[in-house]
């Protein structure tokens, strides 16, 4: 920051101890970093999902500062990650290539009979910054993609859903299922046995945007099952995920630490950068979290 923007003075939260700051920029802050510092002009998050500032209110109603606005990153590369983690998820899936790995460990040469790709339909739940971006690139391979977001929403290629109205029509049948809603009181545990056996039997989970979104039990059950022919998870209730978890001893069931987009220094510190600039001059900036909704 102090490269990026000479004229400012950048201080740790330490050394901002009874002085007056204008902006602050944080990730998973302590309830004692932002409560009471109404000298803030914005807050920055160094990450999309906002979960871990607005967690703060659940014990303390005044941890946030009052009037003070809070700014997600804004795709800020990470679009291009998350689709890149999803496509290759998928891809493997399709292509049935752990089954492939499994006969060139045993030595197999064999044809295995290919997935059609119009019964492979991918669900993206969540269809804002990033998970439009994702949609487009899978829908890009021709798979047949539908989108659920809370209000209307026209993404090219893409068949869309919204509200609760539009869920039971989106999830029925679909092979592959993608996770990239914002943790929210109304997606907490969205994915559980009842949502699982609404997709196609046998389809596949990928959970790249918040573990509480899931209940772990539910989809371990749901793989052991049948029902759940795989799934890909980045994110966990825990992190890192516990040694004893028994999804580390399911196969079907991969596990990443929480990569699939990455922050990403430069980009961050630049679209950052920009908009404390936008706000110095008065303008508007996007990307401001509505507190009411959550994200
Ligand atoms: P975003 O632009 O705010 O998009 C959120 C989408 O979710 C919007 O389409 C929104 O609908 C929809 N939505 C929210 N609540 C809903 C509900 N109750 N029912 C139906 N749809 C709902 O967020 P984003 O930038 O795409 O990021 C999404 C999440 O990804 C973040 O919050 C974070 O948790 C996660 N993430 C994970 C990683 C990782 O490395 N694993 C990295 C970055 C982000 P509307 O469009 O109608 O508002
Ligand atoms: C990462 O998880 C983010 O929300 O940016």
């Amino acid at each position: 920051f102090a490269e990026v923007l000479p004229e400012a003075q950048c201080v740790t939260w330490e050394e901002s101890q009874g002085q007056q700051v204008d902006y602050a920029v944080v990730w998973r802050p302590p309830l004692e970093m932002l409560r009471g510092r109404t000298d803030l002009k914005a807050v920055f998050n160094l990450g999309a999902g906002v979960d871990g500032i607005l967690r703060l209110r659940d014990n303390d109603p005044e941890a946030l500062p009052a009037g003070v606005p809070i700014v997600r990153l804004d795709d800020a590369g990470m679009a291009a990650q998350m689709s890149e983690y999803v496509a290759a998820a998928v891809l493997r899936y399709f292509r049935k290539l752990d089954a492939y790995d499994a006969q060139e460990q045993a030595g197999t040469w064999k044809f295995l009979k290919p997935h059609r790709r119009a019964d492979f339909t991918i669900g993206v739940m969540g269809i804002g910054t990033l998970g439009s971006h994702i949609a487009r690139t899978l829908a890009s391979f021709g798979f047949p993609v539908r989108g659920w977001s809370r209000s209307a929403k026209v993404v090219d290629g893409v068949q869309s859903f919204h509200g609760e109205d539009g869920q039971q029509a989106f999830l029925s049948g679909l092979k592959v299922l993608v996770n990239v809603l914002p943790l929210t009181p109304d997606t907490e545990d969205i994915i559980d046995t009842h949502l699982l056996y609404k997709l196609a039997k046998g389809a596949y989970v990928i959970n790249v945007a918040r573990g509480q979104h899931l209940v772990e039990a539910d989809l371990l059950a749901a793989v052991q099952d049948g029902q759940i022919a795989g799934a890909t998870l980045d994110v966990f209730r825990t992190e890192p995920l516990p040694a004893e978890h028994p999804y580390w001893q399911e196969p079907r069931i991969t596990i990443t630490p929480h990569i699939s987009a990455l922050t990403l220094r430069e980009d961050s510190i630049a679209q950052i950068a920009g908009k404390i600039r936008l706000l110095a001059e008065g303008k508007p900036i996007a990307g401001v979290v509505d507190l009411q909704r959550g994200y």
